[in-house]
This record gives C-alpha cells, sequence and structure tokens, in this order.
C-alpha cells in the first residue's frame, strides 16, 4: 500500500473504531462483535506498524502505550478545583437558593440537576482537540498528572471531532459495581487487600505508575464540566453537557433542566428510588445554576462556587450499634479492623460483623465502639458500616486506634510507605500460619475435603500441624485418638490429603499463597513452565513471557523461591511426595474450543457460578458480567432475574444449564 493510502485507511480506521469505542463504552448500544472489532484495531496496529510516522498521539492504538512511571509529576490547575458545599435537606437547598437569589436580585433564569458521581475528580486538556493532560483534583490547587491513566479510560475520547486550540473538561473518573466487583474477587484470591469501595478503588487505580495495569481496571468516566475554553464558546451549562456528549464523553445520565425548586425536589426523588439499580455509586445531586452569565455574577467562596450545591441522599441500608472493634490478622499478614454490630437484617441476611477494612477507613468514619452506624452491602455486596451518626454520639465513646503491635503475636506492625494497610511481618506469627493453612487446604487451593477451619484449628491447638507440609506427616492413629475423631473419620481424611498429592500443579501454586498469584496467573505459570523446579528457575524475564504475566506477578514469584522460607516449603513438600507436574503446553487461545465466545452467567445453577466460568474460561470463552449484545450465550439457572430480561430484551441467546451441558459436550469440554 502506498503511504498516501495507508495514510487514508488508518484514518478511517480509527474514525472507524472511534465510533464503535463510542457505541460500545458510552452508549452501551455496540453494533459489530468484539471479534469484529479485535480485527479492526488488528488492521490498524499492522498498518501503524508499517508506517511508524503515522502514529499520532489520538490513535485508538495508543490508549495504553506508556511505560511504568517511577513518580506521578505534581501539576498546577489553572483553576482551582473546588468542592462543592453540602446540604442535607430541603430547607438548607431553599437557603442556597435564597443566596442566588439575594446575588442575582431575581431567580436563576433555570437550573441543571445531574448525579453526584461517587469517584474521583479529574480536569483534563485538549491542545487543538487532542488530549494532551490529565491531572487529578489532589489538592484543588495542585494535582498528579495522570495522563497516560487517564488514556486507558475508553468513555473520554482521546481527540475531539472539532478541534478548538485549547479545552479544559473536567469530570469523574469511578468504577462501575460489576469491575470493583470483579476487581475485589480477583484482589482477594491473589491475597490482596479487597478495596474499601468503589471511589477509593477508584483513586487507587488513576494514580497507579503503571498504566497497563491501570488499563485492567476499567475505569469509567463522566463529564461534567468546561471550566476554561478557547476558540468554542458556550451560553449556559446544559449547552456544556450537549456539547460533551457530542464530542464523545459520556455524560451524567438522566441531568434534567429545572425550572424550579419543585422541579429539582422530583428529580432527587425519582433518582433517590434508582440508586441501589444504577450500577455505580452516587452519593447525592448536584444543583447548578444553568447561565454561564449569572455563574459569574455569582463567584466562588474560597472553597465552592456559589452557583452550585450538593444534595447528599441519607445514607442507605439499615442502622444498628457497634459493640466492639476487633483486629482481624490475614495470611499475608494485614491487620483488618472488624465492627462487631448488633445483628440486624439487611438485604437477605442477618449481618452481624462488618469489616472496616484499614486504619484510613476507620479515621474516615471516626467508627467509635458504642456509635450508631448504618451498614449497607456495598457494590460486591460485602457489609461495610457506611456513615456514623453523630447525633447518637456520646462524649465518652473513645476514637478507635490501630494497635502498634499485632494483636495475635505482639510483634510491631510495620506499614509500607504508600500503603494504607498495617502488617504484623512476624512470617512466623500463629494467626498468619494459621490462614496460610486455611488457605491451603480451601477449595480455591489444594481442595481438600472434610478439612474445615474448626478441624485446622483443632489440629493446630493439638500441634500435630505447622506448616502445609506437615498435613502429609498426619497418621490415622493420632488422628483417631482425638476428641470428636475417630477411626473412620480419621481414615478418611489420611486418604484425602494422599490423594491431594496429585492435585494439579496450578493448584498447589494458589495453595502457596504467592502474592499475586490467583487461579488465573496459576493456570498459565503451570501450562507454560509444568513443574515447580521449572518455576524456581526461572528469571522475571522468562516469566514474562507467559500470557497476563506481568511485571508485578513476576516479581513476587521469584521473590517467593528466593525466599528461605518458600524454597524450604517447597522442599519439604516435594521430600513429603507433593509434586505435581504438567505437561507444558504451547499457549494457543485462538485453538481453544469456546475462544470468540462470551458467556454470561445467572441464577442458581448446580455448581459455583465462578467454577462454571473458570471452566467456560479456561476453553477459551469469556465470561462476563453483565448482558450487553455482544454477549453470545446468557445461562440462566434457577431463578434468573434482571439479566434474562435484559438477555430477552436485546434478542441474547439463553440456554438453561442442560443447554449448556450440550454445547459443551459438543465442543469436548468437560463439565
Ligand atoms: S460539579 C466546583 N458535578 O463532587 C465543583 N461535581 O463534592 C464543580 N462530583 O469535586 C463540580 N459528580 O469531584 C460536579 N455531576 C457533578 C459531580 C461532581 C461528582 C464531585 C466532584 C467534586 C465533588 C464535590
Amino acid at each position: 500500500m502506498t503511504r498516501t493510502g495507508a495514510r487514508a485507511r488508518i484514518e478511517e480506521l480509527r474514525q472507524e473504531i472511534r465510533r464503535h469505542e463510542h457505541l460500545y463504552y458510552v452508549a452501551a448500544k455496540p453494533e459489530i462483535s468484539d471479534y469484529a472489532f479485535d480485527q479492526l484495531m488488528a488492521e490498524l496496529r499492522r498498518l501503524e506498524e508499517a508506517h511508524p510516522a503515522l502514529v499520532s498521539p489520538d490513535s485508538p492504538t495508543q490508549r495504553v502505550g506508556g511505560a511504568p512511571l517511577d513518580a506521578l509529576r505534581q501539576v498546577r490547575h489553572t483553576t482551582p478545583m473546588l468542592s462543592l458545599d453540602n446540604s442535607y435537606n430541603e430547607g438548607e437547598l431553599e437557603e442556597w437558593l435564597g443566596r442566588v437569589r439575594r446575588v442575582l436580585g431575581r431567580d436563576p433564569a433555570g437550573m441543571v440537576a445531574e448525579l453526584k458521581i461517587d469517584g474521583v475528580s479529574l480536569s483534563l486538556t485538549y491542545e487543538s482537540g487532542v488530549l494532551v493532560r490529565a491531572v487529578t483534583r489532589g489538592n484543588g490547587e495542585i494535582g498528579d498528572e495522570v495522563t497516560e491513566n487517564a488514556r486507558t479510560i475508553r468513555s473520554l475520547p482521546l481527540a475531539l471531532p472539532e478541534r478548538p486550540p485549547s479545552v479544559e473538561v473536567r469530570g469523574e473518573a469511578y468504577l462501575p459495581h460489576a469491575v470493583f466487583r470483579e476487581l475485589n474477587r480477583a484482589r482477594r484470591e491473589e491475597g490482596e487487600e479487597a478495596f474499601a469501595n468503589p471511589r477509593n478503588a477508584a483513586a487507587g487505580s488513576i494514580r497507579l505508575l503503571d498504566p497497563r495495569e491501570c488499563g485492567r481496571r476499567r475505569l469509567a468516566f463522566f463529564a461534567y464540566q468546561v471550566p476554561r475554553w478557547e476558540g468554542t464558546g458556550f451560553a449556559c451549562h446544559s449547552e456544556i453537557l450537549e456539547r460533551l456528549a457530542a464530542w464523545g464523553f459520556a455524560v451524567n445520565p438522566g441531568w434534567r433542566r429545572c425550572r424550579s425548586l419543585s422541579e429539582v425536589r422530583t428529580f432527587i426523588g425519582e433518582w433517590g428510588g434508582r440508586r441501589a439499580r444504577l450500577g455505580f455509586d452516587i452519593d447525592g445531586v448536584v444543583v447548578k445554576v444553568d447561565d454561564l452569565e449569572e455563574q459569574r455574577a455569582l463567584g466562588t467562596t474560597s472553597k465552592f462556587p456559589r452557583w452550585a450545591v450538593a444534595y447528599k441522599y441519607p445514607p442507605e441500608g439499615e442502622r444498628t450499634r457497634v459493640r466492639g472493634i476487633v483486629v482481624q490478622v490475614g495470611r499475608t499478614g494485614a491487620l483488618t479492623p472488624v465492627a462487631e454490630l448488633e445483628p440486624v437484617f439487611l438485604a437477605g441476611s442477618t449481618v452481624s460483623r462488618a469489616t472496616l477494612h484499614n486504619a484510613d477507613e476507620v479515621t474516615r468514619l471516626d467508627v467509635r465502639v458504642g456509635d450508631r452506624v448504618w451498614i449497607a452491602k456495598g457494590g460486591d455486596v460485602i457489609p461495610k458500616v457506611v456513615a456514623v451518626d453523630p447525633s447518637a454520639r456520646s462524649a465518652d465513646f473513645e476514637a478507635f486506634r490501630m494497635p502498634d503491635r499485632c494483636p495475635v503475636c505482639s510483634t510491631p506492625v510495620v506499614r509500607e510507605p504508600g500503603e494504607v494497610v498495617v502488617r504484623c511481618p512476624n512470617r512466623r506469627c500463629p494467626a498468619v500460619q494459621k490462614q496460610r493453612l486455611f488457605h491451603f487446604v480451601s477449595r480455591a487451593g489444594m481442595d481438600i475435603e472434610g478439612l474445615g477451619r474448626r478441624f485446622v484449628e483443632q489440629l493446630l491447638l493439638e500441634g500435630l500441624l505447622e506448616d502445609p507440609a506437615s498435613l502429609w506427616d498426619l497418621d490415622v492413629e493420632r488422628l483417631a485418638a482425638l476428641p470428636q475423631w475417630g477411626e473412620k473419620s480419621a481414615v478418611n481424611l489420611i486418604e484425602q490429603v494422599s490423594a491431594a498429592r496429585t492435585r494439579p500443579l496450578w493448584r498447589l501454586l494458589v495453595a502457596l499463597g504467592i502474592r499475586h498469584v490467583g487461579e488465573k496467573a496459576a493456570k498459565v505459570l503451570a501450562a507454560r513452565f509444568g513443574s515447580l523446579e521449572a518455576l524456581e528457575m526461572a528469571t522475571a524475564e522468562e516469566l514474562e513471557q507467559a500470557e497476563g504475566i506481568g511485571p508485578t506477578i513476576s516479581a513476587s514469584v521469584v521473590a517467593f523461591f528466593a525466599e528461605d522460607e518458600g524454597r524450604e516449603l517447597v522442599r519439604r513438600l516435594r521430600h513429603r511426595g507433593v509434586d505435581p507436574r504438567q505437561e507444558p503446553q504451547a499457549p494457543d487461545p485462538a485453538q481453544r474450543p469456546l475462544s470468540g465466545l462470551t458467556f454470561v452467567l445467572t441464577g442458581a445453577l448446580s455448581r459455583p457460578r465462578e467454577k462454571v466460568a473458570g471452566l467456560l474460561e479456561e476453553a477459551g470463552a469469556h465470561a462476563a458480567e453483565s448482558v450487553s449484545r455482544r454477549t453470545t450465550f446468557l445461562v440462566a439457572g434457577a431463578d434468573a432475574g434482571s439479566k434474562l430480561n435484559k438477555a430477552r430484551e436485546l434478542g441474547v441467546e439463553v440456554l438453561d444449564e442442560e443447554e449448556l451441558k450440550a454445547l459443551l459436550a459438543k465442543k469436548g469440554v468437560a463439565w
């Protein structure tokens, strides 16, 4: 192809890809399959590789390009990023409108009501229509430059269709619930601490030093402001929102022009009712004076614009009382404060404990023993304390402090710079060892049936267990002699433990509890390296040749085998005949029987949904959280609900469990 031909085709592909990105990520109305989209991207990539001079920063291939940074650069905002004055009831909203009237000498010509997204604000600068800089709010005056990370957010355009000399767009980066759920699930599986809520996860993700990792977090963005522009113009805020949408941004869904406070109230009521079903967190509604001249006349205080106010919804969930705060030690030594609650029925179950996540979260909430609190099931359905009722606080409730020493072994705790988590560094801490054993035998790990937490605790107390390898030192006689045991259960357990010697290699890798190595990474590593020895000898570079293994995982694997403890455990396991092997396989995902198919699972199936998703993914399929036009099949178990309706609406093919099994059998995939 000639250079001119290539240039034309590249431009055509870019426009086509941008259109599909917009249809998929902003309008949620995709027109083509993932496969067809990938083909367009692949063609563009090939052409750009052949003509590197034609690569431009606004090309869709450049969403993830940047190398990891050593540190984020600090940037001063051209106009400060203010925050919003809060109101909590209609009286306070009226007071705000009263102040607006006093300054203007009349009612504002109109107002706009929009959702207050609970994420992190970002300021984006477009020069000649191209995204050149993204900066976090920081302290409002100075923020962190996160341009490479912002580029990975598919719901913001890298280039504007009009090319105004300079505009600044502000908005909120956030994590949809489905993405948050999946992120926390994967983090727990990999021995990482879960994020307290989608906002914390968004804040952590946008400041990552590695843009690729940020891209994997799948942040989304709603644009809500254009504080500065050149070469274009606006008369009112609603016009800005319309133009932002025309430029390809996702804007706040359902924003509405309101002429009176009573229309604002209707908006607040309507969206309050839909809040739990939105799929992302909002904490209120923002009311803005629409006319930009009026906004200018109103101006700002040192902290807030006078032309806008936030109406905060009351906290979601149920009220109960904190009876105590205990600190648990996890398998990585992480200390987690947990609130013990007066039991309360919440969204389908009785809740008597709620995680407080970490010291920062306790400080933010300022939860104290004795407090009345609201608890709600967060985006990942785990009960959390969402707010404290200050009116029910008595002066003698003491502020909670994270302990300086591990509550189990008394070793002074450590907090690494930049980390929110406090850890017990003692690898021999009984709590850490116990949790590691729980994990080793669990369904996610070696899957040793009949060895629940209670028995592991008993065996530890009796001094019969020490580390995972000591499981294979157990004998029938000693077990049978234990209280509540007998010959039969002892023989059963020994058989189970013995059979676990031949578990697949990936299970052992997960069970070892190497940080960042969950099921997915373990399967890839097992398939590529085939044995513990091969993994032990592998360098970081060699590990990274495997699909999906990046520097974080490779460093963690190398560190595990470099430390005496990891090496010694592997040696002890091997000595007891635990040394699973697997024929290394050539990675060839395209050859897998279900590649190119997207499944969504809903309702109750005869096996846990994660297991079914796992086997589908292993066979090359994509298992998605939500139904879209790109879904090939919805697998509906008993009591399927909204996803089934959505699939019917979109005309997505629905399979029941039997039909799924038949499909798998046809494709040669074991159920
Ligand atoms: S307008 C001068 N609109 O809420 C500030 N802010 O509590 C103008 N936020 O820092 C902001 N949704 O990060 C605006 N629809 C929305 C918003 C929104 C969320 C955030 C924003 C701001 C914070 C203030």
